[in-house]
C-alpha cells in the first residue's frame, strides 16, 4: 500500500501516458465519430508512449451510456448536445493509471449538464482536499456524498433534510459507487480498506498511498425515484457524469499525478 520511491517513479509514468491520451482524445472527439474511434485514437498513444496497453478495458460513453458504470461497447455515435465520458488508462511496465474525464462533444454544456457537472468538481476537489496523512481512506467519499446530496437538493432532485438524505443514502440512484480505491500494479489495487466495523477502523492514509478520487452523478433514463422523492424530470436524464484523478499522498498534502488534463469548465467548452 505504500508505495516505494521506484514505484512511484514508474505510476508517474503510468498517469503521465494516461493523461497524454485523454488530451489527445480532448481534441479528437467531435460530433459524428464513433465511440470506438476515439477508443482507437486513446490505445494508440498508450503504445506510442510505451505503455504495454490498457490498465482496463477503456470506457468511451456518450450520452446516457455514461449512465452504464462499466460501458465498453463504445459501438455509438457522438452526437453534438450530448457528454462524452471516458475512462481510460495505461498500463506501463504493470503500473496503472485510471483517469476519468466527461466533456461536451459539442461546443457547450447544456444548463442541465453544467449543473450537474460543477457539483460533481466540487465533490471532487474537496475529496482530493481529504486525501492527506492521517485522515480516514473514507473521508473523501464521505464529503464527496455530502456534496452530491446537497447539489441534487438544490437542483430539486432530492428533497428532504441533508442528514436524514444522506443517512438513507438517498443519493444512491445518482451516485452508487465509491468515491475511489488503491492503484497500483492492479488498478483495484490489493490493501486494506477497513479493518472492523466500527468507523474508526478505516485505513489511515500514508505517504506513499496512491487512491483514486472519482465521484460522479448518473440520471439514467431508466432511473426510478424513491417512494417519497421527485420523479426525474426528462431533461435530466441520459446525462452521467463522473471525474477521476490518480492521487499520491504525500508528506506535505497530496499530489495529483493527473492534474494535467483539464477539468474546469471554461476549457471543456469549446475545444
Ligand atoms: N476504471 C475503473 C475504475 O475507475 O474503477
Ligand atoms: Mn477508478
Ligand atoms: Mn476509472
Amino acid at each position: 500500500m505504500v508505495k516505494s520511491p521506484a514505484e512511484i517513479a514508474m505510476m508517474r509514468r503510468a498517469t503521465e501516458i494516461s493523461v497524454k491520451a485523454h488530451l489527445r482524445a480532448m481534441e479528437y472527439a467531435q460530433p459524428g465519430l464513433y465511440e470506438y474511434q476515439v477508443q482507437a485514437e486513446i490505445e494508440h498513444v498508450f503504445r506510442q508512449e510505451g505503455a504495454e496497453g490498457f490498465a482496463y478495458p477503456s470506457i468511451v460513453a456518450g450520452g446516457a451510456n455514461a449512465c452504464v458504470l462499466h460501458y465498453i461497447e463504445n459501438n455509438d455515435q457522438l452526437q453534438d448536445n450530448q457528454l462524452l465520458l471516458i475512462d481510460a488508462g495505461a498500463s506501463y511496465r504493470y503500473y496503472n493509471g485510471d483517469i476519468t474525464r466527461t466533456f461536451p462533444i459539442g461546443a457547450t454544456f447544456t444548463p442541465e449538464q453544467k449543473a450537474l457537472y460543477e457539483i460533481v468538481l466540487e465533490a471532487q476537489k474537496k475529496a482530493i482536499d481529504e486525501v492527506k496523512v492521517g485522515n480516514s481512506c473514507r473521508a473523501a467519499h464521505e464529503i464527496a456524498v455530502c456534496v452530491i446530496t446537497q447539489g441534487l437538493v438544490e437542483l430539486g432532485l432530492l428533497k428532504g433534510e441533508l442528514e436524514k438524505l444522506i443517512e438513507e443514502e438517498k443519493y444512491k440512484p445518482f451516485f452508487m459507487h465509491g468515491t475511489g480505491h488503491w492503484l497500483g500494479l492492479d488498478v483495484h489495487d490489493s490493501g486494506t480498506y477497513k479493518i472492523g466495523a466500527a468507523k474508526e477502523d478505516w485505513t489511515t492514509l500514508e505517504a506513499g498511498n496512491i487512491i483514486t478520487v472519482e465521484p460522479g452523478i448518473y440520471i439514467s433514463p431508466y432511473i426510478k425515484a424513491a417512494e417519497d422523492q421527485p420523479e426525474i424530470p426528462e431533461r435530466w436524464q441520459g446525462i452521467g457524469i463522473r471525474i477521476e484523478d490518480d492521487v499520491l499522498v504525500t508528506t506535505e498534502g497530496n499530489d495529483i499525478l493527473t492534474a494535467a488534463v483539464p477539468k474546469e469548465i471554461d476549457d471543456m467548452q469549446h475545444r
